[in-house]
């Protein structure tokens, strides 16, 4: 059955909405909601600095139509808030999830997200890596490397923007790196390596300070996977705040001191490094936006070094 419930809300909506899940939560309180994100449009998820409760908070709202999605996030999140309650590198608990509202209210740690503090580079790569480091940890588990899923994927790719059922920029070019994955995979096959439950999102936005520690948010992926996935993710994201070759060098050598663990052969980072960055290349249109434009520059640059960076 198709759903006619709205995914998304628009500020009003949402603010009153928030306000109800928190009245629920902390009846006699009168707090006040700061946003945390522009509210120029309606937002899948919108979220709230929550002021005025018995303790600091962010109450974060989906649309009815994303109550699956608000649901799985706050489960998620309670597991992984409780495997990392201390330390360098933490995750906010949860205070409550209000089901009927799809609202998850949180501890606020009190900073700001990593994006607006990435200009300091070096610094932030570091926190960022040590913080992945110390999430991945919670699952990490030896595995041989096997990239016949990627390559699967890279065929499926090639075949699609041959005969124009996928468009996007560049297909030459595009073609031609999907062939060169094929001799990378040949000698990273069976290589050691490790599987883990990646985040899925890791982008700068989804850390925050506060506290003197380093806070993940944004959860809901409880699945193994590739835990480079997240680290391509931060490395991409870094080259996007980073001007120019040094300053993206010196933050992936932050970000790499910062994970510290070798997790995977240099010959299966680099097969990697290449196919993640090419998914990025396969999701950008034609006509991209300017965050579109600024990914696939930052993934051609990763795309041209015949060594890993990540
Ligand atoms: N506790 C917090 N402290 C500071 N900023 C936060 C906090 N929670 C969320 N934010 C900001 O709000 C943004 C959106 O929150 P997030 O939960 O990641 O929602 P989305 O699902 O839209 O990515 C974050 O990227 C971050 O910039
Ligand atoms: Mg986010």
């Amino acid at each position: 059955m198709v759903s006619h419930l709205p995914t998304h809300l628009d500020a009003e909506k949402a603010l009153a909405v928030a306000l109800a899940a928190l009245g629920a939560l902390w009846p006699r309180r009168a707090v006040t909601l700061t946003p945390l994100k522009p509210l120029t449009k309606p937002l899948r998820a919108t979220v709230f600095r929550v002021a005025g409760g018995p303790r600091p908070a962010v109450a974060k709202v989906w649309g009815p139509g994303n109550a699956a999605r608000a649901a799985a996030q706050a489960a998620r999140q309670a597991e992984v808030a409780a495997a990392m309650a201390c330390g360098p590198c933490r995750v906010p608990g949860v205070l409550g999830f209000d089901a009927a509202r799809n609202t998850l209210i949180m501890t606020d740690p009190g900073g700001e997200s990593l994006r607006t503090l990435g200009e300091r580079g070096a610094a932030v790569a570091a926190q960022a890596g040590g913080w992945l480091a110390a999430f991945h940890d919670l699952s990490l588990r030896a595995h041989p490397f096997r990239p016949a899923g990627h390559l699967a994927w890279a065929a499926d790719l090639k075949d699609a923007v041959r005969s124009g059922t996928r468009i996007l920029p560049e297909p030459e070019d595009f073609a031609a790196r999907i062939d060169a994955l094929t001799p990378l995979a040949r000698a990273a096959r069976g290589s050691p390596a490790c599987r883990a439950v990646t985040h899925r999102d890791m982008t700068l936005a989804n850390l925050v300070t506060g506290g003197g520690a380093i806070w993940g948010i944004d959860f809901e992926n409880a699945r193994q996977d590739e835990p480079l996935r997240d680290l391509f993710t931060l490395a991409l994201d870094l080259c996007i705040l980073a001007p120019g070759a040094t300053g993206r060098e010196t933050a992936l050598a932050a970000l790499r001191q910062g994970y510290r663990r070798e997790i995977a052969t240099p010959e299966a980072r680099l097969f990697l490094q290449q196919a993640f960055a090419l998914g990025v290349w396969a999701n950008t249109p034609v006509m991209p936006s300017r965050r579109q434009a600024a990914r696939l520059e930052a993934a051609q640059w990763m795309l041209g070094f015949g060594e890993p960076v990540i």
